[in-house]
């Protein structure tokens, strides 16, 4: 990689590819026996809220042409792939009988990529629940638990033969945001104590996920994905740190020390217990979160969290959201992605680094997404290709700034970008393009973009 006459070498067997996730890539084919999901259920009642009405089912035909995009992750220099498990085709209700043909395509398309010798992630769980257990409660139910560490022990067991490295979970703090309090993911809720249960429950999950794991191989490797941006507070004021702090504990440390520490933050139990919100807890789940704690961890980044102290004073009655804590903070003169409306900060991947390194014992760590979402992209296609520059210098500065937190000791051992074909994001469907490689949503042609051919110079030279 050169950038400013500059060379930067990244250690022998750094891994370089993408993630994506089973229900963002692999659209529905008759016959293929899948269960409805949360995003399948909601699209079916409400498609008025996904972009230009495209719902899951049409995402990028990965499940017809999975050999066709293996053979492109080939030709843009892929070493790793991340990709998910769908719960609800393997098991299309949840719990019970497992769909053969969920089987027999995971097989097919895992043993494909180990082929081309590709290292392969596999994530059992992309914010994508069966809606037979949404209807039981979801994850507020605690019985949920139990339905996901048998899925995740039957995904073991199915394909431990096949996956290189295994995920619990993609940003669980996600669906407890959106879902539980900012009202923008199925079930919409508003609703601190039940947004409390969801984090717990999944936690507990994805810790029983880490044992089941160890129990079926104990040499294979198991990792949570988070997004663990610092928060950056707006000035020194004390009012100001006291915000970032919370958020902190809220977005981060949440799932990332009882993952890594096998324990929950002081402040954060007495903060929750304050505020009337504590779920049932007993000694025994508190033990397996700490006897169970993950071989190594994903970090997704894009964009810093950026705040201040909340501008809104919160009144008994109100439902408790997380405004009340800490407000978002619009910093002038920030950097943006402009197609996108997302701030660029490429240091914050340094601060991750360095924080991992410092307080989480320098646990091996992986980027498990990093990219950027481009609005309108056709507009860049030039000579039949999208020449997209601002990606390609995107991922250089960001990988400036990790190489120089290598250097300095980070345990980091690969890059993923987010995304290889460009695939449907939840609500915003097509709207922004991540991809490596495009992908015409009427033909469903996959064309390899500019960044693509360059990913594939990043990756031989490493
Ligand atoms: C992440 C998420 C991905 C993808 C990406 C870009 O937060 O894990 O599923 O949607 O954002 O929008």
């Amino acid at each position: 990689m050169t950038k400013d006459k500059v060379f930067y070498q990244f250690p022998t067997n750094f891994l370089w590819g993408s993630s994506t996730s089973g229900p963002q890539s692999e659209g529905i084919e008759p016959g293929d026996g899948k269960g409805q999901n949360n995003w399948d259920y909601w699209y079916s009642i409400e498609p008025e809220r996904f972009h230009n009405k495209i719902g899951p089912s049409q995402t990028s035909t990965f499940y017809k042409h999975y050999e066709k995009d293996i053979d492109l992750l080939v030709e843009t220099g892929h070493t790793v792939f991340r990709t998910s498990i769908q719960w609800s085709r393997l098991i299309p209700t949840g719990t019970g009988e497992i769909n053969q043909e969920a089987v027999s395509f995971y097989r097919s398309v895992f043993s494909l990529v180990r082929a081309k010798g590709i290292q392969l992630f596999v994530n059992l769980y992309h914010f994508d629940l069966p809606y037979c257990l949404q209807e039981k409660g979801g994850w507020e139910n605690k019985e949920i638990v139990q339905a996901y560490e048998a899925y995740a022990r039957t995904c073991f067991e199915l394909f431990d033969d096949l996956v290189d490295r295994w995920i619990t979970f993609n940003e669980p703090i996600v669906p407890v945001e959106c879902g539980y309090l900012g009202n923008y993911h199925y079930p919409c809720k508003v609703d601190a104590k039940a947004a409390v249960a969801v984090a717990y429950h999944t936690q507990l999950a994805s810790s029983l996920a880490v044992k089941a794991c160890h129990e079926v191989n104990p040499h294979k490797k198991i990792a949570i994905v988070l997004n663990l941006t610092p928060a950056y507070p707006r000035s020194e004021q004390a009012e100001d740190i006291k915000a970032a702090r919370i958020a902190e504990l809220f977005q981060t440390k949440s799932f990332l020390d009882p993952s890594v520490l096998g324990e929950y933050p002081d402040e954060l139990v007495e903060l929750i217990d304050a505020y009337g919100l504590m779920p049932e807890v007993s000694d025994e789940e508190l033990a397996i979160i700490k006897e169970n704690r993950v071989d190594f961890l994903g970090v997704n980044y894009y964009q810093p969290l950026r705040v201040q102290a909340p501008t809104n004073s919160w009144k008994e009655g109100e439902p408790l959201t997380p405004e009340h804590f800490f407000a978002p903070y619009d910093m002038p003169g920030k950097k943006m992605n402009p197609h996108r409306g997302w701030e660029i900060y490429e240091k914050g991947i340094y601060d991750i680094a360095i924080n991992i390194k410092e307080n989480y014992y320098n646990i091996e760590w992986f980027v498990t997404e990093n990219g950027m979402g481009v609005e309108g992209e056709s507009a860049f296609k030039d000579n039949g290709l999208i020449q997209d520059d601002y990606r390609i210098e995107f991922i250089e500065d960001h990988l400036i700034e990790l190489h120089r937190a290598i250097q300095e000791g980070a345990n980091c051992k690969g890059y993923m970008l987010w995304t290889f074909i460009d695939c449907w994001s939840w609500l915003n469907a097509y709207k922004n393009r991540y991809g490596l490689v495009e992908l015409d949503l009427d033909t469903q042609e996959r064309i390899v973009k500019k960044s693509g051919k360059w990913f594939k110079k990043l990756s031989d030279a490493n």
